[in-house]
């Protein structure tokens, strides 16, 4: 006991020693900036860092030989040939973006970035956001960086990105500014910052985005962007959460990276990622049960009785990206059904529920309307909504056969 609390004494003592004083006095950083480069700078780049914890962790008890995600990209790319070599810069982008959207979400709180945007004096940005959400200072710093990643990863490859964020897509061009970025080959298609209210309250965030081939030598347009889900050639989302994680799809098979805090690179900790065949968790958000149309409220009785399987538990953090990853590790169904009064629900299919349904399908899972597959659905405009529901194999079939049974009621 004299013998732990002195080791304690020691433990803490080193760490003051080291300069990893928790009562510093140094101002909090109020201004981040995207470079032209897309690197993000804030005046905390000149604040002295914490001394890194690894040296408390015993590297025995870490994993050895992860392959970081750049050493991933290489491979694949060299494994899968042109269209993956192609890819290989954007994904690169994609990483560097969830790299620095950490960053942000972690210091979001000590740096006063929560809350609803403002503009230059103060006010509230009202209605700024297609969704008719009102946007949250994450929102708008975090899409900026999207932009800048895909766009600007190397000229010749994106040529077009559209947002969750913003009304119309836009072409590379005017995002980074010069015309050299106007033709590519694809076009990507993001939520920045899904789940964007869990920030107040601590709670997981991510990003998802998907990417899609375009005509090369013309500028692409809305249209452009109208391609079933199936037509997609990559997907994947980061998850902000009790580790950052990487999850990516190019076509066959998913791979999840977690982010290593000490040395700030994704390590491929997640090597193709199979989703359970059935599970029991249901991540639904249940107030809504009443407003839920027929085949949805039966298949849930059904569900909570064990009668579809296993006796289902309920799961639901609030956020797209976190409420699936724990539906694609521990399996089960998670979903936001149509409603009476929006008989479309809420998910954006463009950037929602088509990246998330790839990556669940990759996986062994699947992605159903209720009554279609999602990757299969024709969008008609870009921020169109589509009832979502993705999991386990078994679980999401069970829930196609009560929309068939009940359907007429
Ligand atoms: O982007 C929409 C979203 O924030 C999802 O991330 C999340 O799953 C859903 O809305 C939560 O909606 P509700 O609060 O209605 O359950
Ligand atoms: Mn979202």
């Amino acid at each position: 006991m004299v013998y732990k609390s002195l080791l304690f004494t020691c433990f803490v003592a080193s760490l003051f020693r080291n300069g990893n004083s928790f009562s510093s006095t140094k101002p909090l950083i109020k201004s981040w900036k995207i470079q032209s480069n897309g690197v993000l700078f804030s005046s905390i780049d000149n604040v002295e860092q914490p001394k890194q914890l690894s040296s408390v962790a015993s590297s025995k008890q870490k994993k050895k030989n992860l392959k970081t995600f750049s050493r991933y990209l290489e491979i694949e790319s060299w494994k899968r040939g042109p269209a993956a070599r192609d890819l290989e810069p954007v994904l690169r982008s994609v990483g560097e973006a969830c790299r620095q959207i950490n960053r942000i979400v972690q210091r979001a709180q000590t740096d006063d970035l929560y809350g609803v945007a403002v503009d230059a004096d103060g006010n509230p940005l009202e209605d700024t956001n297609i969704q008719g959400e009102v946007q949250q200072k994450l929102d708008v710093v975090c899409n900026a960086i999207m932009l800048k990643q895909f766009c600007g990863c190397s000229k010749g490859v994106i040529a077009a990105v559209a947002s969750e964020e913003e009304d119309e897509p836009r072409g590379c061009d005017e995002v980074m500014g010069d015309n050299a970025f106007a033709i590519g080959e694809y076009v990507a298609v993001f939520d920045p910052i899904d789940g964007s209210k869990n920030i107040d309250a601590s709670l997981p965030v991510g990003t998802i985005f998907g990417i899609y081939k375009c005509t090369p030598g013309t500028k692409p347009d809305e249209k452009t962007f109208l391609q079933q889900g199936n037509e997609m050639v990559a997907a994947g989302y980061c998850l902000y959460s009790a580790t950052t994680v990487l999850v990516l799809t190019m076509g066959s098979g998913v791979d999840g990276f977690t982010l290593d805090p000490d040395k700030s690179v994704f390590l491929h900790t997640h090597p193709d990622i199979r989703i359970p065949s059935e599970g029991n968790i249901c991540s639904f958000n249940e107030a809504n049960y009443r407003d839920f149309k027929v085949p949805v409220q039966r298949y849930l009785n059904a569900a909570k009785e064990g009668a579809t399987g296993k006796k289902c538990s309920a799961r639901y953090v609030g956020a797209l990206v976190a409420d699936v990853h724990n539906v694609l590790i521990n399996g089960g169904i998670y979903g936001y059904p149509g409603t009476y009064q929006n008989p479309q629900g809420k998910l954006r299919l463009l950037y929602e529920s088509n990246p998330m349904g790839m990556i669940i399908e990759q996986a062994g899972g699947a992605a159903s309307t209720g009554t279609g597959r999602i990757l299969d659905v024709q969008p008609t405009e870009i921020h169109m909504r589509v009832p979502t529901f993705l999991g386990s194999i078994d679980n999401v079939y069970e829930l196609d056969q009560f929309h068939q049974y009940y359907d007429d009621e």
